[in-house]
Formats: structure tokens, C-alpha cells, sequence
């Protein structure tokens, strides 16, 4: 199982709408079967799914309950091979108890989870909140690849250095197999600014590019009304062929 961190400190980028459309582009293009972890309290992926409840265990409880059965924590989805863990507003509660809980190993509850899990699912994708806490810490500790959704604005590039920064910080402490995989510019606009954050950005060694941008569409907003995946919501529309080809993409590089 390959586990992708989709993570930025900064909210509204796109985190959520890049990790539900890679799981469903990989579990109906690709025929994969894809575990998705709503690692944020607001549920924004579980809501997607369908399956934002207070009456099942979500990550919270992952994170939380010793001897937990990871399976317990995970749903089925409308698709076939796409399962969810899901997340609500317990997880605030969740990330206080694990602070406060140092008679066991802090960081790496979410990774011993999923290393339960691994041999049922080909990818695992994390929704991360737009926070550095130990929630993400967990995930950034579970991941193999961090993909960095990018929305070009005036504040676009703040905290990127102290992600990068936390990423080299994990890799280097407990996790070894942690890749920066690359920037992914979102919600792209043909503005002159949007072309030159681009510009700016690929010029950084430093950052990784993805050379696909996903481009702005109006029928994204309707899509996660009607809580549907883009792809399948209106499959001409430009994010969404963006999308497909940023997972083609994304798989591509994987190879070499
Ligand atoms: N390519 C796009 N075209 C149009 N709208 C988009 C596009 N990408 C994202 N959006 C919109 O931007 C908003 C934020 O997207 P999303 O919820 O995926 O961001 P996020 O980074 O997960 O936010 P948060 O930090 O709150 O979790 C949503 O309303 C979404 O519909
Ligand atoms: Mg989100």
C-alpha cells in the first residue's frame, strides 16, 4: 500500500477536493482500491463519501483506544473500492487526549493502524487539516509521498517553508521513506498573477512541480454540493480533466 499525504498549513487550497478526486480516479481509472483517511475534524472528505456520522468510530478513535481493531474505523463507501476512515468534530477532543497521553508512542498510532490495513488497499490517501498537530504529524509519520496542493494568491507561498521544513524534520526522526512529491497548482486561473506564481514557483529548486495544474471550474462547486466526485459529476469540465491527467501523472513519476 502506497500512503499519500495531502497537506498545505494553509485552508481553501484544495486539499479535499484533490484527495477525493485522486481516490476515485484511481479506484475507477485505475482500478485500485483506495483507502481514503479524513484525518480533519471539519469531515469535509466524509461528508463527500457520504458517511459523516457521530454513531460510528472515526480516526478519533483510532488515535485514542488502545487496542482498537482498525476495521472498526472504517467504511464502506458507494464505490466499490473505496473505503473511508472517517473524521468529525471529535478529533479535537482525539488530539488533546493523545498530547496529554506520553505512556505511549505519540506519533506513530496512525501509522501502526494503517500497517494493519496495508495489505487489503493499493493506496491510502490522507485529507489533512490545515494545521501542523499531531494529527498531521501521525499522517506525515504514515505517508510515503506528500503531495502539496498550491492555490495561487497573494499568501499562496506562506508556511511552505516550515512544511518542508516539518517534512525533512519527520523523515530524518522517524520516518526515512518520506517523499516531497510535488506542488500541485490548484484552482489555476489564466491571470497574470496565476502564470506568474506558476513561473515562481517551478523556477524553486527546492519545490517540486507537478507539470499538470488543475484549472478552475464553476462546476466544481456544484459537484461537491451534490457531493459527487468531479470526474464523474461533469467529466469535460477542465478540473476535471486535469485531475485524470494529474494521477496519470502522479503514477508516471511513481515508476521511475
Ligand atoms: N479547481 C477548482 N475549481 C473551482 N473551485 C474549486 C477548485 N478547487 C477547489 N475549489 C473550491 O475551493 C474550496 C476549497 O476547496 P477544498 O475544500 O478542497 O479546500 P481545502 O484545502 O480542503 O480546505 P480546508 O483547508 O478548509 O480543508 C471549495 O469550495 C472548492 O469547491
Ligand atoms: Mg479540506
Amino acid at each position: 500500500m502506497k500512503t499519500i499525504s495531502i497537506i498545505n498549513l494553509k485552508g481553501g487550497v484544495a486539499k479535499t477536493l484533490t484527495a477525493v478526486s485522486m481516490a476515485h480516479i484511481l479506484a475507477v481509472f485505475h482500478n485500485k482500491h483506495v483507502l481514503i483517511v479524513d484525518n480533519d475534524k471539519q469531515g469535509n472528505t466524509s461528508k463527500a463519501f457520504r458517511v459523516h456520522s457521530y454513531d460510528t468510530k472515526t480516526i478519533a478513535d483510532v488515535l485514542t483506544a488502545r487496542r482498537i481493531d482498525p476495521h472498526e474505523a472504517i467504511l464502506h463507501t458507494g464505490y466499490e473500492k473505496i473505503d473511508v476512515m472517517p473524521a468529525n468534530m471529535n478529533l479535537i477532543r482525539a488530539n488533546l487526549e493523545v498530547m496529554m497521553d506520553s505512556t505511549r508512542p505519540q506519533q506513530t498510532r496512525l501509522r501502526a493502524a494503517l500497517d494493519a490495513v496495508a495489505g487489503e488497499y493499493d493506496f491510502c490517501i490522507i485529507d489533512n487539516a490545515p494545521d501542523i498537530n499531531i494529527s498531521t504529524i501521525n499522517a506525515l509519520v504514515a505517508s510515503d509521498d506528500v503531495i502539496i496542493p498550491i492555490k495561487i494568491d497573494e499568501y499562496a507561498f506562506d508556511g511552505l517553508a516550515e512544511l518542508k521544513e516539518q517534512i525533512e524534520n519527520t523523515r530524518d526522526d522517524l520516518n526515512p521513506r518520506l517523499r516531497l512529491a510535488g506542488c500541485l497548482i490548484t484552482c489555476f486561473q489564466r491571470t497574470e498573477a496565476d502564470k506568474q506564481g506558476e513561473e515562481w514557483l517551478k523556477a524553486k529548486p527546492e519545490y517540486p512541480v507537478f507539470d499538470t495544474h488543475i484549472r478552475y471550474s464553476e462546476k466544481v462547486t456544484e459537484s461537491t454540493f451534490a457531493k459527487i466526485p468531479i470526474v464523474e459529476y461533469s467529466r469535460r469540465s477542465g478540473a476535471a480533466i486535469d485531475y485524470v491527467a494529474f494521477v496519470h501523472e502522479y503514477l508516471e513519476r511513481g515508476k521511475k
